[in-house]
């Protein structure tokens, strides 16, 4: 299983790449915001160019996930070219983000499917965006997709909002069997959990051999990465926060302090004289 990183930050990546664990990074443009608004209020000055060319060199020999901004064939056609071309020379690690359906309102805009087809036939990298159906995963792996990423915990939010549920926080578990409410589970057209979504596309895919890898996105928290993982799908891209959580268990800093106080001064001396 690979994991990326889910993030924009200089330091979150470079400190997991520090670390072995990284196989990749994905952004998406509130991932910049959110880093971009971090270094403005430190009062740090931001050469946006510079900066992204900084993820490619610490990401080098890894998938660097870039996102269009626009939402017509034409604009996400021209700003993939713009951002191959000005940045998979660093590295040669650049990957195109495009949604699956480019349109701001709840129906169908084929642009998204255009885009990923003519980058494809080109040899551009692509991994299509808010994925949040099986059939649209299945689109996208036809229309050439290097990657396909399902949001995960998008969906549960989904869920628990289509009951009303309000007093939940982002990270909050949320069941991959999903939640009884009325005497059924919660659904969405059959999907009953962001895992449950993964899990599906993991299967139609390999049902077909279809050669599309399959990023695990918007995981949220720990037990929600073994979940993932359990699917068999190829990647989870995790933001910081969840890789930190993935390390704390409570018998393993109790164990700590155990192996910590048993230290005798013989053992000791061979390291500190
Ligand atoms: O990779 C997609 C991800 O950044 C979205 O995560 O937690 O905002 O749903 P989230």
């Amino acid at each position: 299983m690979k994991i990326f990183i889910d993030t924009a930050k200089i330091d979150e990546i470079e400190t997991a790449f520090s670390w072995g664990i990284i196989d990749g990074v994905t952004t998406n443009p509130s991932l910049i915001k959110s880093a971009v608004d971090e270094l403005k209020s430190k009062g740090e000055k931001i050469d946006i160019k510079t900066y992204i060319k900084r993820i490619l060199e610490i990401a080098k020999g890894f998938p660097v996930s870039l996102e269009v901004i626009g939402t017509s064939f034409e604009e996400m056609y021209r700003e993939a070219k713009i951002l191959y071309e000005e940045f998979n020379k660093i590295a040669d690690n650049v990957v195109i983000k495009i949604p699956i359906n480019p349109s701001l309102e709840e129906k169908a805009s084929y642009d998204g499917l255009k885009t990923i087809y003519k980058l494809s036939k080109e040899g551009i990298p692509v991994n299509v965006t808010l994925i949040m159906k099986v059939e649209q995963a299945i689109l996208a792996s036809k229309a050439g997709a290097r990657y396909v990423s399902p949001f995960a915990g998008r969906i549960d939010d989904y869920l628990r909002n289509k009951i009303g549920w309000k007093d939940f926080k982002k990270e909050d578990y949320y069941p991959e069997k999903g939640i009884q409410f009325k005497e059924q589970v919660l659904d969405d057209e059959g999907i009953v959990s962001g895992v449950d979504l993964v899990k599906k596309i993991v299967d139609v895919f390999n049902k077909y051999n279809f050669k599309t890898e399959i990023i695990a996105a918007s995981i949220r928290n720990s037990r929600q990465v073994r979940e993932i993982a359990l699917t068999g799908c190829q990647i989870a891209t995790i933001p910081f926060y969840v890789l930190s959580e993935i390390l704390i268990h409570y018998k393993t800093a109790e164990g700590m302090r155990k192996f910590i106080s048993d230290v005798v001064p013989e053992y000791k001396q061979i390291f500190y004289k």
